[in-house]
């Protein structure tokens, strides 16, 4: 039987291409060979129309809203299990079994310390920087400490880096934080669950003991499934660009922090919460919505819109409920910040605008409210969001280190710049 095929004509030449198909969503053309029979390239800038890569981790659905990890809904995962069932199904592809769970949550456990000399590496760090730029600096650094977990030819290496990088998170991103507000850095503990361990690392001070709230954890480990996953975005491309040149995993995750930062993907969360404080009141929420639709106004409104949800962003949904089960839990009756995000979004649904442009809440809209009412500064919204996608991204670099065909990403361009000239003497120039 004759494989898929789909016909290009390039000047006047009809170019057979494999067509090929996944388990669910839009089929590809395999343009690989496109370059030697026609000596050209596509060009799609942003990688609208581009799979990059073939995977089996996560789909998303952006019409319907759907989001799945390893064919599971978020919503049915974010409703029965923790982060660290998560994390298993991620990277080995199944859920675990009951044994499987508890050998998963000892081994993690057992990672979280991180090498003693980190803490003098901190101390090179002014107090005032930003936790994204700290762990930029220390995610990189760790493969200066873990020499035996950066061969990534070794399958056994690369799953200790993975676990290493898991459990290490918490305590790299509770030290960051820390670090900026001056008190000493709390080591984690053997006896509490992943989410509680990073709370008391966070909020606990030598001077009296630390009990995790119970409600708290489980919002925040909740609010880390949404964000451990999600296909090929801009920082897990990041993640396996980088690998693809065989660089060492820790050095790939510390590409992936570096761009989540941008306010354009991971950083929207800091930026949507200073946009809702900026907006101050919901009776100004007018005034920014036009400047969200003015063609002239570069603002834009953090925490909507995505390149790929054109409806509701699933993960914003659950985000939305979490936060009202934490400001609940908290006895925060009305938060300001929430009336302007309430009000905001009842607006933007329901103008032209946006409805044409499918511009929907995405899973930043609503989680800077939630981590601010915990107790975390706007600084460390996106150091969370790192933390929670870290096993997405070392899931990803995994599958691509572990598939035959992949080789090192290297994308060609579409010259436009000056053609061939003779080098002038600095005399002769005018
Ligand atoms: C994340 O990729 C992922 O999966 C990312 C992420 C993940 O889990 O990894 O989901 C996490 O990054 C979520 C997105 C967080 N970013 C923001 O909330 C920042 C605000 N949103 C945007 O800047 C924008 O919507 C993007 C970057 C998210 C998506 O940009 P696209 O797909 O490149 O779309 P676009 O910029 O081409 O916009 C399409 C149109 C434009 O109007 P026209 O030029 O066609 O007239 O919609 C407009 C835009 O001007 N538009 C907005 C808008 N977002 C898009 N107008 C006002 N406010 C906005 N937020």
């Amino acid at each position: 039987m004759s494989l898929p095929t789909s016909t290009l004509t390039v000047n006047d030449r009809a170019i057979e291409m494999p067509t090929k198909t996944g388990t669910i969503g839009p089929s590809v053309i395999d343009i690989s060979k496109l370059y030697a029979q026609t000596g050209q390239f596509t060009y799609d800038p942003g990688f609208t129309s581009t799979a990059s890569c073939e995977s089996k981790i996560t789909y998303i659905d952006g019409d319907e809203g759907v989001l799945l990890y390893r064919g599971y809904p978020i919503e049915q995962l974010a409703e029965h299990g923790d982060f660290l069932e998560t994390c298993y199904l991620l990277l080995y592809g199944e859920l675990p079994t009951a044994a499987q769970k508890a050998d998963f949550d000892y081994r993690v456990t057992r990672h979280t310390m991180v090498h003693d000399q980190m803490n003098r590496f901190f101390q090179g760090f002014r107090r005032d920087a930003h936790p994204m730029a700290v762990m930029v600096a220390s995610v990189g650094a760790l493969s200066a400490f873990y020499h035996d977990s950066t061969d990534i030819t070794d399958e056994k290496q690369r799953m200790v880096a993975s676990m290493r990088m898991i459990a290490k998170m918490p305590t790299l991103a509770a030290m960051a934080y820390k670090y900026t507000i001056g008190q000493p850095f709390v080591y984690p503990k053997n006896d509490l669950d992943y989410t509680s361990n990073f709370l008391r690392m966070c909020f606990a001070v030598p001077c009296e003991e630390y009990q995790p709230n119970p409600v708290l954890s489980r919002a925040l480990d909740r609010i880390f499934i949404l964000h451990a996953d999600h296909e090929q975005n801009a920082s897990t491309s990041t993640v396996r660009l980088a690998g693809s040149s065989g660089a060492n995993p820790f050095a790939c995750i510390a590409a992936g922090i570096a761009c989540l930062w941008g306010p354009a993907h991971g950083g929207a969360n800091e930026a949507a919460l200073k946009m809702l404080a900026e907006i101050g009141t919901p009776e100004r929420v007018g005034e920014y919505v036009a400047k969200a639709k003015d063609k002239n106004d570069p603002f834009r409104l953090m925490g909507f819109g995505h390149r790929v949800y054109k409806n509701y962003d699933p993960r914003a949904r659950i985000m939305q409920k979490t936060t009202h089960e934490v400001l609940s839990e908290l006895g925060i009756k009305d938060d300001p910040l929430l009336d302007v995000a309430m009000e905001l979004e009842q607006i933007a649904l329901k103008d032209e605008y946006f409805i044409e442009k499918k511009l929907y809440p995405n899973i930043d809209f609503y989680s800077g409210i939630t981590l601010k009412a915990m107790g975390f500064p706007t600084s460390m919204f996106t150091v969370l969001f790192a933390l929670a996608r870290t096993v997405g991204w070392i899931s990803q670099w995994a599958e691509m280190i572990e598939d035959p065909s992949q080789k090192i990403g290297r994308p060609r361009q579409l010259y436009t710049g000056a053609p061939k000239r003779d080098y002038v003497t600095v005399a002769q120039r005018g």
